[in-house]
């Protein structure tokens, strides 16, 4: 994509990442894509505020090249020292004497130590400002909205927000990058809930103090480093993340997320009966086959339903191993306050249901109910299931 200007003497200058697999090695986003936003400020002073992965670096250094010369960048603006946004440090230090690198008091050290540069670093304090000019640069700490060194810069002149991490989202820009040009604004509220739920969901309680903190600014764009730009709508993402963040502690909406995994088939025969149940009480099912889908997809449903359904056959004494791993993740990642359901079938002497209550115990999972089953299916079993299904179906409809 060539630079974009984005307001008077603002432009995009970021990249498409169409080539990796996994983001943080860990999520699939090699359907998606993801962007990795950056922007120049080009005023009396020139300023870089975040940067990109060390790909595309000479697409990245292009869009620099066309707008400015090298040796005029004063100052490179670095939110967050996560290498997603700063792989390109090392070359743009080399080729950019002038510049002096703007971060927050701990980035100081992550700057040297992920790039071993010590000079020509400053630090800026909670509402500290630095004027390019005719515009103003303010700062604003956000502890852990991702890591602890995060902050986020404000130009006030413009009301441009550059929130770093804060309101992105996976899914690469197609040639649109404001939410008003955007065809399939689905697809971005979809990405950016999946990459709230496997990146930032952890520090939710941040996410609504950070949010707070910046409640009294005027925003004419939200400028994520990651997704679309919001133009049309700057509150819109703002506000969804603010719904997100509050699951943390109402463990989401009345909603049924129901993750089955299966060896042989007889919990699975089980996952329709209690699914055709929960059907019956007249509410929502998001049904999930754990061996199929990447935890990345079933975590955001798991984050936004209240209601959990887990089914699993006990193996080697304890839970499906797939199964507990996503619950792994689960507490990993702070999915707390649900209500659930386990079911599963067992050889012998069990040990699944068992391992299931363990791992979900530390995230405050009320049980409403569980039925481990011995061997195959049979009518009574899958009656019972059924029952099962649509009780705790009438329970959630009923929160
Ligand atoms: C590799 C493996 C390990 C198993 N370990 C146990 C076990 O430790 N205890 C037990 O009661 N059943 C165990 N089983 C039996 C299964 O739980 C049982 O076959 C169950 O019906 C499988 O459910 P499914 O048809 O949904 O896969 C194991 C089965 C397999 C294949
Ligand atoms: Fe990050
Ligand atoms: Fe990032």
């Amino acid at each position: 994509m060539p630079f974009i200007e984005i307001k008077p003497g603002i432009y995009w200058v970021g990249v498409n990442d169409h080539t990796t697999d996994l983001f943080e090695g860990l999520w699939p986003i090699d359907e998606e894509g993801v962007s990795y936003n950056s922007y120049l400020i080009k005023d009396e002073k020139v300023a870089l505020v975040d940067l990109a992965k060390s790909l595309k670096v000479d697409e990245f250094l292009s869009h620099i090249g066309e707008l400015v010369d090298f040796s005029h960048i004063d100052y490179i603006i670095l939110n967050h020292l996560e290498p997603d946004h700063t792989g390109v440090l090392n070359i743009l230090w080399k080729l950019s004497p002038q510049a002096t690198i703007v971060c927050s008091p701990l980035a100081r050290e992550m700057v040297s130590s992920f790039y071993g540069i010590k000079e020509r670093v400053r630090v800026v304090g909670d509402g500290e400002e630095i004027s390019l000019g005719e515009k103003t640069l303010k700062f604003f700490s956000t502890p852990m909205v991702h890591w602890p060194e995060t902050m986020m810069t404000y130009e006030v002149n413009s009301q441009v927000l550059f929130s770093c991490d804060a309101f992105g989202g996976y899914g690469s820009l197609q040639g649109a990058i404001f939410d008003d040009e955007c065809s399939d604004f689905d697809f971005y509220k979809r990405e950016s809930l999946r990459y709230y739920v496997n990146i930032v969901a952890k520090f939710s309680p941040m996410v609504i103090k950070a949010i707070d903190k910046l409640s009294s600014l005027a925003l004419n764009l939200v400028a994520p480093s990651h997704g679309l730009i919001w133009r049309k709508n700057p509150s819109l993402i703002i506000n969804l993340y603010r719904q997100w963040a509050s699951y943390a502690e109402t463990g989401g909406e009345k909603g049924i997320a129901l993750v089955y995994g299966s060896m042989y088939g007889n919990t699975e025969t089980m996952m329709d009966a209690i699914a055709r149940g929960v059907a019956e009480s007249g509410i929502g099912v998001e049904i999930f086959d754990v061996r199929r889908t990447n935890p990345s997809y079933i975590l955001p449903s798991l984050w936004v339903n209240k209601g959990v359904i887990i089914g699993a056959p006990t193996y080697e004494t304890g839970l499906f191993p797939l199964m507990a791993h996503l619950l792994d993740l689960a507490v990993r990642k702070g999915i707390k306050n649900k209500k659930t359901l386990y079911f599963g079938s067992y050889g012998w002497s069990g040990g699944g249901r068992r391992e299931w209550e363990k791992l979900v115990s530390p995230l405050n999972w009320e049980i409403v109910n569980s039925v481990e089953f011995k061997g195959g299916f049979n009518s009574e079993i899958l009656t019972q299931g059924r029952d099962l299904g649509r009780e705790f179906g009438k329970v959630i409809k009923n929160l």
